[in-house]
């Protein structure tokens, strides 16, 4: 750039967005942004339709009482402990904002979500990146090296990113127990409603007995609000007062406030749907694994392959078959469960892509 600016953000990579499902005269379907692949629920839209749409000449209620109130009541913490977001990726960034600037660290799993990266170098703060186990789980001893005097802020990703791998109570537990109990651990649980590990590590049991612990989660995912940007944090009283002064003013338009209460009001339809991810995920790498793929075992809306330096090539095969999906050059891709079409055709390229010699 031309104008005089900030040095470092010239190092730092652009978030990428899931590419559009492929173009071609056949149904194609995008699977690359861990979307949910229903249609919005007609309560929901008669929602915002009621209670929204005649006030969109007003800002809206910049701490969100309403939606606040609501998941106080059923997350059995206080008002004060939560803040809503633009999104859980603004409730992350705001975190980050408030604990860390330049000479501070931030130690999280890596590969993970790619917002990390950029969050924290926008901060001014250095990322200390731990690379997952070979199997894709964090490496918490790792981890728990990696932190030093400088730490302001511990990311866990449960499950994570794009490796679907959820991380368990005990590693959790023994990860707490080691952090010193002023430097917050942010547990990012986007896709908690998916995980069914019966070992896994639960944020909100865990905000109960540690000082210390942030939880992030959204209703992007399992509640299919993407494209209104909500999300929430459950923290500590003075984390929250903390956030709410760093955050974006009035982030959270009454659309998607409206929206997520309306999608609070129907839980029982929106896990039936959630239910039916679950089953086809499960279809899904049953089939796989039938076919001979190695693949860790999934607790989000999306699991992974290792393709390494067969991932681009691999790539094409899918793009042919009418799917888009998150690609890792040299590394592997991410595939969001989606429609049962989509799923199908997953299952059919992956039978291809052995035949042609590709199988990881
Ligand atoms: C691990 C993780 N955390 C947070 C988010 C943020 O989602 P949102 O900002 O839509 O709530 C995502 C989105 O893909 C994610 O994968």
């Amino acid at each position: 750039m031309a104008f005089k600016h900030r040095d470092d953000i010239d190092l730092l990579p652009s978030y990428k967005q899931g590419k559009p499902a492929p173009k071609s005269d056949r149904h194609t379907y995008k699977i690359s942004s861990n979307e949910n692949p229903f249609e919005p629920l007609a309560s929901v839209k008669e929602a915002i339709r009621d209670d929204a749409l005649d006030f969109i000449n007003r800002y809206p209620d910049m701490r969100g009482w309403g939606v606040v109130e609501r998941l106080a009541q059923e997350t059995g913490v206080k008002s004060e402990n939560i803040c809503l977001g633009c999104g859980s990726t603004e409730v992350i960034t705001q975190l980050i904002q408030l604990v860390a600037g330049p000479d501070d660290e931030i130690v999280y799993p890596w590969r993970s979500f790619e917002a990390y990266p950029i969050i924290v170098a926008t901060a001014g703060a250095t990322s200390v990146q731990v690379p997952l186990t070979a199997d894709g789980h964090h490496d918490i001893d790792a981890m728990i090296a990696a932190v030093s005097d400088k730490t302001r802020l511990v990311i866990v990703n449960n499950p994570n990113n794009p490796t679907s791998v959820p991380v368990s109570d005990t590693d959790a537990r023994k990860l707490l127990d080691a952090v010193p109990s002023d430097v917050l651990v942010l547990f990012d649980e986007a896709y908690f409603q998916f995980n069914t590990d019966p070992n896994t590590a639960v944020a909100m049991e865990l905000f109960h007995e540690y000082p210390n612990v942030v939880v992030a989660q959204t209703f992007s995912k399992a509640y299919g609000l993407a494209g209104l940007r909500i999300g929430y944090a459950v923290a500590p009283e003075d984390v929250v007062d903390g956030m709410r002064k760093v955050a974006l003013p009035f982030g959270v338009s009454r659309v998607a406030q409206t929206a997520a209460l309306a999608s609070l009001d129907a839980y029982d339809e929106l896990n039936d749907r959630v239910q039916v991810i679950i089953s086809e995920r499960q279809r899904v790498l049953t089939a796989l694994r039938e076919q001979g793929w190695t693949i860790p075992d999934a607790e989000a809306n999306f699991f992974w392959i290792q393709f390494g330096e067969k991932t681009t090539e691999a790539e094409q095969y899918f793009i042919k078959a009418g799917l888009s999906t998150r690609v890792f050059a040299d590394e592997g891709i991410r595939f969001t469960v989606g429609e049962a079409a989509a799923n199908d055709l997953v299952i059919q390229t992956c039978s291809r892509l052995k035949t042609v010699g590709l199988l990881v």
